[in-house]
């Protein structure tokens, strides 16, 4: 795993939308898994610049959704969908059909998640983490090469999720794309920045590599990153 640390947060948007435009330059038709939370939401808009300025195309490439939360309606600003829609996908030129989000409401989730994600596995996943280092909703615990599926969140996730609603029916389960499939992916970015994440970085790097630590798992797979601004990166 290389870490990049950014000297400020500004540079670490343009750095990482950078790159990004790199991969889809030398493969316009980049397979891509993309998450939310709030990490990436600066690089989306940027990249929504790039897009409207020219300098960025995904109009033959595909999106698919990290994960989703379950028991969420589906006009829930806070659903993961609709935030990484709202920030990036109706946005940019991706063909409409080019899209993809689990949908935790219909009764064939299993099938759905069997199915989900690229024949040859994703080209780039991005990734945020949590405060006690899942991926997804891949929480500690979870098996380096644990497929899509349905997950009970911990307390702590469910808690944390409180952030991205404006009410307090919080999710406790969700969907989302298996620690397998992210890494089998070609080339894996793991986003983190400002001071709260300063902790966790720290054990990503230090830890013992350990299925309770789940982004440490990503020090075993041969193309990946983690991308820091100056203070999550504070105490590598
Ligand atoms: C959530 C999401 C993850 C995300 C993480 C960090 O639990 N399921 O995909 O990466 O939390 O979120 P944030 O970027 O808001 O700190």
């Amino acid at each position: 795993m290389n870490l990049i640390r950014f000297d400020s947060h500004r540079a670490w948007v343009r750095g990482v939308a950078s790159w990004w435009r790199d991969r889809l330059r030398l493969n316009p038709q980049l397979t891509m898994c993309l998450p939310t939370g709030l990490t990436p939401l600066p690089i989306y808009e940027e990249m929504v610049r790039s897009v409207r300025s020219g300098h960025a195309s995904f109009s033959q490439a595909s999106i698919w959704g990290l994960d989703e939360f379950g028991d969420i309606p589906r006009d829930d600003p806070g659903r993961l969908e609709n935030t990484l829609r709202r920030h990036l996908v109706d946005a940019i030129d991706l063909a409409p059909d080019a899209c993809h989000f689990l949908d935790p409401s219909r009764p064939d989730l299993d099938d759905q998640c069997r199915r989900f994600g690229p024949a040859g596995g994703f080209d780039l996943v991005l990734l945020g983490i949590g405060a006690n280092g899942h991926l997804g909703m891949n929480e500690p615990g979870s098996a380096a090469d644990s497929p899509t599926r349905r997950v009970e969140l911990h307390d702590s996730t469910i808690a944390a999720a409180a952030r991205y609603f404006d009410h307090d029916r919080l999710p406790r389960w969700g969907a989302t794309v298996g620690l397998g499939p992210i890494l089998s992916g070609n080339e894996v970015w793991l986003l983190a920045t400002g001071a709260s994440k300063a902790d966790i970085v720290r054990r990503i790097v230090r830890d013992e590599i350990n299925e309770e630590l789940p982004a440490s798992l990503l020090r075993r797979h041969a193309n990946c990153s983690l991308l820091v601004d100056a203070d999550a990166g504070a105490r590598p």
